[in-house]
């Protein structure tokens, strides 16, 4: 069964590369935008055909939110046109889908984890575009898994944990928002719930919509006060301050937090709380 995964130089993508040999009954297929550019439909068709995949796992995307502001173009082509080229060439050559979305599809007000049925109205362009994204799985895909997930982190990549860690490392002093309350999610538990669900996509079908984070709730300073007390680096001054006090291009979600009830009953499975996650991570780091 050839599985092809898409992005597969990011954050996901090499986490899933990391626990693939946990699944010698898959033959996997990495690529990112030099082997297969997904926004290019002639390159998706031919691969299709060339390589006929049982399942594809989308984690491509154009993730730079800010940028997605001003670079309107590339984010729609990368998080909606080629979404559309996917899964119109999965529902082509009956090869289901996993697709991942974002938190930043929901309106980011709070008070109450948001369920997958609950209200979208994304703050940014780039939650806009992850939204349109969505959509066009739900149009044009046949069997289809599309998971939200947030915060996302892993021990490859750019990503807030790194950025922590180097900054207390170098012994510099950081100011992080206390007013932003989401969940982190540590991309290895996501890989392993999305390589998990393959055989059980096998007995579903249409197109399923399900929220992902590691359990529990924090702000963005409680997750770097985490990072400096695991790491042993609490003679770094960490200081919380107000989301007005960084502006940025695209406004960020002040509540971000995911009802999984979900994912836990239709799937089967127990979600890792997030500091457990984070000590694991940061053991590779
Ligand atoms: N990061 C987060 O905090 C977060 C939170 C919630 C949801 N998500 C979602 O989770 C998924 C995985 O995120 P991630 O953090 O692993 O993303 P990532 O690290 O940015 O990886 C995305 C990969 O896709 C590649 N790519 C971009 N355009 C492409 C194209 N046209 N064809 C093929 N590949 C292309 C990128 O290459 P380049 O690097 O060369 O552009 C990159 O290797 C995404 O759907 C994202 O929207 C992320």
């Amino acid at each position: 069964m050839h599985i092809l995964i898409t992005g597969s130089k990011g954050q996901l993508g090499r986490e899933l590369r990391e626990l693939s040999s946990k699944w010698p009954q898959y033959q996997f297929i990495f690529t990112d935008i030099d082997e297969l550019d997904i926004t290019d439909n002639k390159k998706v068709e031919h691969f299709f055909k060339d390589n006929q995949p049982y399942l594809v796992i989308n984690c491509a995307a154009y993730t730079a939110v800010d940028k997605s502001e001003t670079d309107r173009l590339t984010a729609r082509s990368v998080n909606v046109l080629a979404v559309k080229n996917l899964a119109l060439a999965c529902s082509k050559h009956q090869a289901k889908l996993i697709h991942i979305s974002t938190d930043y599809v929901y309106t980011g007000h709070g008070p109450i984890p948001y369920r997958e049925t609950d209200f979208t109205n994304p703050l940014t362009y780039y939650g806009q575009t992850k939204l349109e994204g969505e959509e066009m799985v739900e149009e044009f895909a046949a069997d289809a898994v599309i998971i939200r997930t947030s915060w996302l982190y892993s021990q490859f990549g750019h990503n807030f944990v790194k950025t922590i860690l180097n900054r207390a490392q170098q012994g510099l002093s950081l100011n992080v928002v206390f007013d932003q309350i989401g969940s982190p999610t540590y991309a290895a538990d996501l890989a392993e719930v999305i390589l998990n669900s393959i055989s059980k996509m096998e007995f579903m079908s249409g197109v399923h919509l399900f929220n992902y984070s590691n359990e529990g709730v924090c702000s963005w300073y409680d997750f770097a006060k985490a990072i400096i007390d695991i790491k042993g680096l609490n003679t770094v001054e960490l200081l919380p301050v107000e989301t007005s006090a960084y502006p940025l291009a695209a406004p960020r979600p002040a509540y971000s937090v995911l009802n999984k009830s979900k994912i836990k009953e239709e799937l089967e499975m127990e979600i890792p709380y997030w500091r457990d996650s984070l000590v694991k991570c940061l053991k590779q780091l």
